[in-house]
């Protein structure tokens, strides 16, 4: 079994190559937290799997509250692993993910990085499409040694010191005085998809208009999958562009 996290589609095209060639199933995290399911049967399945994006050197938080939730029954050990993409360099992720899944009782083969394309615009606007494609094409290749490693049992990175942040905070880093620096502009249409992808259910429409309000977890999504470009994070994001990876089919629900 695969759980995966994804924004904008590099963790989930990752965890899908993952999964077929382990020959194992999908759970996007983001829905199952929408869905609020968190109980699950790791049944026959070989492989215990997380995948997602590396978030200020650490755990997305939305990745460490799914995890905290989680109740797996037919864990007997299987091979458990972490494949984090980041945008440019990974951190303290492997070690957070350790130290999340030992604290429910779980193993841990350790983690293995791959770089995508950087979707933290608010910092480093995107490259070209060709640059783009390249970084993706590299990080398939990537991603197919990473499976004959798993494959052949040899363990990933095991850092067995405590991360300096167990998770990138909810809400504290995304919002200024409680209120969140994202805001639609009035090239919002109303179409919702802003509040149908946000993993922690805190984008809501009032009067046709997208509010954010609650734990953010600062993924992104809100603002990558907005249709209009409508989307902003302060003053960061005007004019940027947005960032989806192709290779990732859209998943509106998953099959539990
Ligand atoms: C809030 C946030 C923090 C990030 N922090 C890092 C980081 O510390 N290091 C890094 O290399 N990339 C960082 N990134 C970039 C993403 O990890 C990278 O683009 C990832 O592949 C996105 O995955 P996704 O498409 O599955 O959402 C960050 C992105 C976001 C949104």
């Amino acid at each position: 079994m695969i759980f995966y996290f994804t924004a904008s589609g590099n963790s989930q095209a990752a965890a899908e190559q993952l999964a077929e060639g382990l020959g194992e199933r999908v759970i996007s995290i983001g829905l199952a937290l929408r869905d609020g399911q968190f109980a699950y049967d790791l049944g026959a399945d070989k492989y215990l799997g997380f995948v997602a994006p590396t978030f200020a050197y650490t755990l997305p938080g939305a990745v460490a509250r799914f995890i905290e939730k989680l109740e797996l029954k037919g864990y007997a050990g299987q091979y458990t692993f972490g494949v984090f993409t980041c945008g440019a360099a990974s951190g303290d992720e492997g070690a957070a993910l350790r130290q999340a899944l030992l604290a429910k009782g779980l193993g841990w083969n350790g983690s293995f990085d791959v770089v995508m394309p950087d979707n933290f615009i608010l910092w480093t606007p995107l490259p070209g499409e060709e640059r783009l494609a390249a970084t993706r094409a590299a990080a398939r290749k990537r991603i197919d040694g990473i499976l004959a490693r798993i494959l052949a049992g040899e363990n990933g990175t095991v850092t067995e010191k405590a991360p300096k942040m167990p998770f990138m905070p909810l809400e504290k880093i995304s919002t200024a005085a409680g209120t969140s620096k994202l805001y639609a502009t009035d090239k919002c249409v109303g179409c919702g998809a802003c509040a149908n992808v946000c993993p922690m259910s805190c984008v809501k429409l009032v009067d046709h208009a997208p509010v954010w309000e609650g734990e953010c977890c600062m993924c992104l999504a809100c603002l990558h999958h907005c249709p209009q470009g409508a989307v902003e994070y302060a003053d960061q994001t005007a004019g940027k562009k947005r960032y989806l990876n192709p290779d990732a089919r859209p998943r509106l629900k998953n099959t539990y």
